[in-house]
């Protein structure tokens, strides 16, 4: 068995991840996050070099990050199939700025905004360390109620297996021109 085997059997959540820098707004499908610290608290997102939205994060001081529900596959292909190197993905799409100017998607299942306190070298992808900035949090309360209630698409989120059949905006073995690993 590869790691490759390995990495196929694991079905983490999916995010949108949005930045907005020098009136320029970004954001892209994002398996690659987590969770890596409580006290702290802070989340680790990583984002693909040859990406958009790692362009205009890299200028941006904040970041947002939104969960997404089962049955908003539509979104995810929306943000994960196209690269905004070609079209404003946020045209047609109801959004606001957060308090801290990182672009929210109104019908995320959930949101925050996180500031950026590292950039990581791993590889392809950078780490974007954030720090959760607590009173931006929405929809964490719908949210709950909706994963409470009776097993439905709606009351899961969106993971990786139920986007398989979305092709990335970026192929995975884009190389950026002029990067060497890390
Ligand atoms: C299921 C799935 C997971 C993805 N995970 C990541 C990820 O963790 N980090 C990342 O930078 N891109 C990831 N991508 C790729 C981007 O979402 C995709 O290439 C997007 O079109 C880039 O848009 P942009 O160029 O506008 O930033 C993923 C795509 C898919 C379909």
């Amino acid at each position: 068995m590869s790691f490759g085997d390995f990495s196929g059997l694991v079905d983490p959540p999916l995010y949108i991840v949005t930045a907005s820098a020098g009136g320029e707004r970004s954001g892209c499908l994002v398996g690659f996050a987590t969770q890596c610290s409580i006290h702290p608290p802070r989340f680790l997102v990583c984002l693909s070099v040859v990406n958009h939205t790692y362009r205009v994060a890299a200028r941006a001081g904040v970041l947002g990050v939104h969960l997404l529900a089962a049955d908003q596959h539509g979104l995810a292909a929306h943000f994960g199939e196209r690269t905004s190197d070609e079209d404003d993905k946020f045209a047609g799409i109801a959004w606001h700025p957060g308090p801290h100017g990182a672009p929210l998607l109104d019908a995320a299942r959930a949101a925050f905004e996180g500031r950026v306190v590292q950039r990581l070298p791993l590889g392809d992808h950078r780490g974007h360390l954030l720090e959760p900035l607590d009173e931006t949090v929405t929809g964490a309360a719908a949210a709950l109620r909706s994963q409470q209630s009776a097993g439905g698409p709606a009351g899961r989120q969106l993971r990786l297996q139920d986007a398989a059949t979305l092709e990335a905006g970026h192929p995975a073995d884009e190389t950026a021109p002029g990067a060497g690993a890390g």
